[in-house]
Order: C-alpha cells, then sequence, then structure tokens
C-alpha cells in the first residue's frame, strides 16, 4: 500500500480518537460513476423518450415471430406442416401457381373456374361448412366427404400438390 501523501487534508471529526484523511475518489472510480450517468441518461432518451428502441413487449413479439417462422420452415423441411407453414406457401408465388395449376385440372369442375362454387362449395365467400383453417381445408380435400359428392384427393394427388392446391385456395381469400 501507497503511503497517503501528506497533502491529503484530515478531516475535522474524530470518531473514538480515529481520524480520516479526506481523499480524493480514484479517477477509474469517478470516470465509472459518470459513464453511467451518461448511460443512464442516454438509454431513456432512447427508450422512453423518442422511442427509438424495441419495447420489452415489441422484442418478446419480434423473437416470437421468429420462433415460428422458424418452427414452420423446420416442419415443412420435416414434411410436417401446420397453419403457419400452408399460409407461407400462399404467399410463396410458385406454389400458388402449380396450385392453380392443380386445381384447374381437378377441383374447377365442381368447385368452379373462379372458386365460386357450383357442384361443390363455394371456396372463395369465407364461409366454411367445414372450417376455413389451413389444415381443416386441407382435410377435406384429402379426405374428402363421400357422402356429399366430395371425392378424397389425398390417395390421387399425394402431399405435395395437396398443399399447393390449399395454398392456391388460401391465396385467393379475401384478407
Ligand atoms: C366431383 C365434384 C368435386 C370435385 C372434383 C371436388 N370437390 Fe370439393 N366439394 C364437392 C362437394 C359436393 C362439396 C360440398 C360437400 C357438402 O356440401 O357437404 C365439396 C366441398 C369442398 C370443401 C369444403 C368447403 C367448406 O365450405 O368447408 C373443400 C375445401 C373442397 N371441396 C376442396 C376441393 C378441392 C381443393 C378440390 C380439388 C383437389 C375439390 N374440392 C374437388 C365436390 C367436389
Amino acid at each position: 500500500m501507497k503511503q497517503s501523501p501528506q497533502e491529503d487534508p484530515v478531516r475535522e471529526h474524530s470518531y473514538d480518537g480515529i481520524q480520516e484523511f479526506d481523499k480524493k475518489l480514484p479517477n477509474w472510480w469517478l470516470f465509472t460513476l459518470y459513464a453511467t450517468i451518461v448511460f443512464a441518461v442516454a438509454y431513456w432518451i432512447y427508450y422512453f423518450k423518442a422511442d427509438l428502441g424495441p419495447t420489452q413487449e415489441e422484442a418478446f413479439d419480434l423473437a416470437m415471430a421468429d420462433i415460428s417462422a422458424r418452427a414452420a420452415e423446420a416442419a415443412a423441411k420435416a414434411g410436417v406442416i401446420d397453419d403457419a407453414a400452408l399460409w407461407a406457401m400462399a404467399k410463396d408465388a410458385d406454389a400458388v401457381a402449380a396450385g392453380e395449376q392443380v386445381y384447374i385440372s381437378t377441383c374447377l369442375a365442381c368447385h368452379g373456374a373462379n372458386l365460386e362454387g357450383g357442384i361443390g362449395l363455394a371456396l372463395n365467400d369465407g364461409d366454411w361448412k367445414y372450417g376455413g383453417d389451413p389444415l381443416q381445408i386441407k382435410r377435406i380435400v384429402v379426405e374428402g366427404l363421400p357422402t356429399a359428392g366430395m371425392p378424397p384427393w389425398g390417395p390421387v394427388l399425394g402431399d405435395e400438390k395437396v398443399n399447393q392446391v390449399v395454398a392456391y385456395i388460401l391465396d385467393k381469400q379475401e384478407n
């Protein structure tokens, strides 16, 4: 330990006969303190005054959206498909174009050139007798409704073409 230099003033008070030097705080310590103050002000302005940074809710939503996108991607790679993956396919122009070909050759005769219905139900009116979630639509396409006159297309088309035609139907919805 370095001996305290004599020029440090001795404080007036005395505790039980013990006196203290009035030492200047070390520069590294003061610099750290000032840096935290500057950081706190900058942080406060960035997140709370100028609203530049994302709030915790926004950061959370972003992270969750990223996770579900990755999950959908992984599921699609693994051959498992879910609602999100089918919606993602509906945004994919190639999948929708392939689905349109399937629709024209397989579905159009009963569901109409513009999905307006005919022998089968309308697929563009947002009104779903058997449910409008992507997987519910897919199930009807795969399994059909034999008693109601809708053939099961799963065995005929195979999984990929079924997914594509579902993507095409989803793409044609209003929302
Ligand atoms: C032979 C005629 C026929 C063909 C071909 C056909 N469907 Fe259908 N489809 C029907 C009928 C009939 C219904 C309605 C059954 C009912 O009223 O319960 C139906 C219902 C549906 C439904 C349910 C609609 C709702 O409101 O829930 C979907 C989805 C569907 N079809 C998709 C397809 C797709 C996709 C294809 C082509 C791969 C296809 N269909 C080909 C006759 C057909």
